[in-house]
């Protein structure tokens, strides 16, 4: 058995998202034996000259666990070369090595290869085609698979988004490309189909007869740091609702795929997401509420606009809660709230599903309180399930209390957890598409977004100012209890 070569060619690979993300997750999956180092060739491409030795200890320090020698056998595998992203020639020149390279490697054998784009989307089609023209074009017979990664945003609106998405249709087929949504690589995310899909005590109570709301809540308790610029023309609705809670809520409200595993689980899981996301109508002001964040009150932080890279008058969102309406059989009249910030109190992610009350309770325990049962999947930080659940108070007196019945992942599993992206990129490596965002996704959830981020963009809604490290505009909460989420505490 001759295990096949593997060159992976990072596009923007001294940029931040590559230092940060990319190159730790492929030393993790080194180190865990998943890349084999005589079989596998890293080399990183971008603008700016640069010697593989500066390079290597440019990435040095973001590689965390691991010892000094594991580091170095990953590092040794890592080259850089320079060039143009709209040069064929720069292109297909660092490919004449690397040919050589995969040839000594592959002793007859075939050759992978991944083209990670951890770039902005400006330059997804110049070097799409100059890949295209200098690589894919000319692969030859010993040429397996080629598999691209593309990072979002993948544009701002569905305007922009379609022009770049037939952009790249002109020269890639679906197959060929892998748009990452990290947060479809965390391990609750993941849980999230096995959870609905295998236990009988859920799916039947999975519709508008017994839930009363869903909400997906995201909470940073950090600002932008240093990302302002960037961040300034997003707004905190295309930084991660429309991607990231938009991708948990389908998986949450979609119906049971015909597989959710297996030969063609990939497409048959999507058909189910974009299903679930036509349904949803685009937002509308009246269910928005948002923010942006003032400094903290002890003066410990700054407030948004006083970030160096951020306009004095900017009334980008910092904060939103959206409720979305899904009309369809299942879920019409369910309220499916999402609320995102940063500078809050707590960095936090999880999915609510509230139930409604068991029918007749109020009558049966004299008026005493009892509480809806929520089941919680806490994404972050610290995986848990768990389950609000009334119990008799423990003692003498017939009192309903609430309590949890709580899967804490710490507590129960010794096993580590990999990070969104050493997952994701093995699922590449393995040509499983179940777990990225298809074309049609896209469009559908731009589309939900789109007119509400138009009249954003044109100065029709102001943002609330909430303090640094509180739980947001106050409005926030009356929002979703205008539309029926009875809060709890704790939130
Ligand atoms: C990114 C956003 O996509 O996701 C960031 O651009 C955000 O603004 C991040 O902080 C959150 O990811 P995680 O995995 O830390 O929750």
């Amino acid at each position: 058995y001759l295990p096949d070569v593997l060159t992976i060619f990072v596009v923007g690979a001294s940029g931040d998202l590559a230092k940060k993300k990319t190159y730790p997750s492929l030393f993790d999956l080194h180190r865990h034996g998943f890349l084999i180092s005589d079989k596998t060739i890293i080399c990183g491409y971008a603008r700016s000259p640069k010697s593989d030795e500066d390079f290597r200890d440019q990435l040095m320090p973001y590689l965390k666990d691991g010892t000094e020698e594991e580091k170095k056998e990953f590092l040794d595998l890592c080259i850089y070369r320079k060039g143009a992203y709209d040069s064929t020639d720069d292109v297909a020149s660092v490919f004449e090595e690397l040919k050589e390279k995969e040839a000594e490697l592959g002793e007859g054998g075939k050759v992978n290869r991944l083209f990670y784009f951890a770039i902005p989307p400006t330059v997804f089609v110049p070097i799409g085609k100059s890949i295209k023209e200098a690589v894919i074009d000319r692969a030859g017979e010993s040429v397996g698979w080629s598999r691209l990664i593309v990072e979002k945003p993948f544009g701002k609106d569905s305007e922009s988004f379609q022009e770049l998405s037939s952009d790249m249709k002109a020269l890639y087929s679906e197959d060929y490309i892998y748009r990452i949504d990290h947060y479809l690589g965390k391990e609750m995310v993941q849980n999230l189909l096995i959870l609905r899909f295998s236990n009988a005590i859920f799916e039947p109570l999975w519709n508008r007869n017994h839930v009363k709301s869903v909400t997906i809540t995201f909470k940073e308790n950090f600002g932008t740091k240093g990302r302002g610029g960037y961040f300034d023309s997003y707004g905190i609705i295309r930084d991660v609702i429309q991607n990231h809670l938009l991708q948990v809520m389908s998986l949450v409200a979609m119906e049971p795929p015909v597989k959710v595993t297996g030969e063609g689980s990939a497409n048959y899981i999507r058909d189910e997401k974009v299903k679930v996301l036509n349904c949803i109508d685009p937002v509308k002001l009246e269910d928005c509420v948002l923010g942006q964040y003032l400094a903290a009150p002890d003066g410990s932080e700054v407030a948004y606009t006083e970030d160096d890279t951020v306009p004095d008058d900017s009334v980008t969102p910092t904060f939103a809660t959206i409720v979305l309406w899904i009309k369809n059989p299942r879920w019409d009249g369910v309220p499916f709230i999402i609320k995102a910030g940063k500078a809050l109190n707590e960095r936090k992610a999880d999915i609510r599903v509230q139930f409604k009350n068991a029918p007749g309770s109020g009558n049966l325990f004299d008026g005493q309180t009892i509480t809806e049962n929520e089941l919680v999947m806490r994404l972050q930080p610290d995986e848990a399930v768990y389950i609000k659940t009334n119990v008799k108070k423990p003692g003498l007196a017939t009192k309903p209390i609430m309590s949890e019945l709580d899967l804490s992942y710490k507590e129960r599993y010794d096993v580590e957890l990999f990070d969104a992206y050493t997952r994701l990129i093995l699922e590449v490596i393995r040509g499983r598409q179940a777990t990225f965002v298809r074309d049609d996704e896209l469009k559908a959830s731009w589309d939900i977004f789109t007119p509400l981020l138009h009249q954003i963009d044109d100065g029709k809604v102001n943002p609330i100012l909430y303090e640094y490290g509180s739980r947001g505009p106050p409005e926030s909460d009356q929002l979703t209890e205008r539309v029926g989420y009875h809060y709890h505490g704790g939130n």
